[in-house]
C-alpha cells in the first residue's frame, strides 16, 4: 500500500472532533488513512465519507487505549497487510472528571495509559520503520494547558506538559533522518471533548475570541510538522495567552486559571439541578 507516492497516516482518536479533521485534512493531500478509536460505527462514518470525498483508502481499527497492548495489536494487524505507516498522529485523549483524589485508580490507570504511555508506545513502534526509509511525519496533539498551571488535582495540564517536552527531545533525537516530530498545543476548541467532560457550560462560559475551529487548529498544526516546527501554539489569542504565561508569576497565573476541577464540579452540580 505505501509507495513513495502514496503515503499512510495513521490517526489516533479519528472518530471525532480533532482527530477527524485530521484525518480528513490529511485524506485531502491524497494521504491513506488508518483510523482507530472505540467507536466502530463512527470510525465507520470519517472512514466512508473521506473515501468517497477524496477517494483514499482508509482502514478502520477499533482499539481502547487504557489497554496497553493495543498499540502493538494496531502494529501487528498493518505488519501482516505489509501497511508502512508513514504519518502518525498521536490524537486521542480526554480529560478526567474528578480530581486524584476522588478519582478511582482503574480511572486514574486508564487516563495515564491513553495520555502519558500510549502515543510513546506508538512511536516506539512507528518510528524506527520511519527512520528507516528516510521519511516520517510525527504530530503529538498536546495542548496550551501543557504551558499553564494545573487545575486543582487535575492531571491534564502535568500529561500534556510530558508531550511537549518529550516531543521536543525526540524531534531532536530524530534531526537528519527525515522524520519531524512536533507538539500541536490547540487551546479551546469546537469538539466533542468538553460536554464528554461534563462540562459544556463551562465551555459556553467562555469568550468567543478563545475557541478555534478543529479545522484552524490542524492547518496550523500540519504546516508546522511539515516545517519540523518542536512546538506550535495555534491562533493568535493562545499565542498571546501563551506568551503571557511564560512572563507571569506562577501563582499569579493559578489565581487567574478559568476552570479547576472544583470550578467545573459546582457547575456540572448547578446545570444538575
Ligand atoms: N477540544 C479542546 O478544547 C482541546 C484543547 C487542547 C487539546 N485538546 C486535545 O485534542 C485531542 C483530541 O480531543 P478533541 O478535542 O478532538 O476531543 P473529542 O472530540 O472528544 O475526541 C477525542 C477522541 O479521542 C478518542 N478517545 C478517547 N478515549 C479513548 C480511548 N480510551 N481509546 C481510544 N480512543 C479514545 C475518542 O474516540 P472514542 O470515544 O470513539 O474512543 C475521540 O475520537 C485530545 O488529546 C485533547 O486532549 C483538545
Amino acid at each position: 500500500m505505501t509507495t513513495p507516492e502514496r503515503r499512510v497516516a495513521l490517526v489516533t482518536g479519528a472518530s471525532a472532533g480533532i482527530g477527524a479533521t485530521f484525518a480528513e485534512h490529511l485524506a485531502s493531500r491524497g494521504i491513506d488513512l488508518v483510523l482507530t478509536a472505540r467507536r466502530l460505527e463512527a470510525l465507520r462514518e470519517v472512514a466512508e465519507r473521506l473515501q468517497s470525498s477524496h477517494g483514499v483508502n482508509c482502514r478502520v481499527i477499533p482499539a481502547d487505549l487504557t489497554d496497553p497492548e493495543a498499540p502493538r495489536r494496531i502494529l501487528y494487524e498493518l505488519a501482516r497487510d505489509e501497511i508502512d505507516v508513514d504519518v502518525l498522529v498521536n490524537n486521542a485523549g480526554y480529560g478526567l472528571p474528578d480530581p486524584l483524589d476522588e478519582s478511582t485508580w482503574p480511572e486514574v490507570r486508564g487516563f495515564l495509559e491513553v495520555m502519558a504511555v500510549s502515543w510513546l508506545h506508538f512511536i516506539r513502534l512507528f518510528a524506527p520503520p520511519m527512520i528507516e526509509r528516510g521519511w516520517g511525519r510525527i504530530a503529538n496533539i498536546a495542548s496550551l494547558a501543557a504551558f499553564a498551571p494545573e487545575p486543582d488535582g487535575s492531571l491534564y495540564s502535568g500529561v500534556k506538559a510530558q508531550m511537549v517536552v518529550t516531543s521536543r527531545g525526540l524531534r531532536r533525537r530524530f534531526l537528519g533522518t527525515g522524520v519531524h516530530c512536533t507538539a500541536i498545543c490547540p487551546g479551546f476548541t469546537h469538539t466533542e471533548f468538553h460536554a464528554r467532560l461534563g462540562m459544556p457550560e463551562v465551555a459556553k462560559g467562555m469568550p468567543r475570541w478563545m475557541w478555534q475551529s478543529a479545522d484552524a487548529v490542524v492547518q496550523e498544526g500540519w504546516r508546522a510538522c511539515e516545517r519540523n516546527r518542536p512546538v506550535v501554539v495555534t491562533g493568535t489569542a493562545n499565542k498571546v495567552i501563551h506568551g503571557l504565561l511564560s512572563v507571569i508569576p506562577t501563582a499569579l497565573a493559578e489565581r487567574m486559571t478559568p476552570s479547576s476541577v472544583e470550578d467545573i464540579r459546582t457547575r456540572r452540580a448547578t446545570d444538575r439541578s
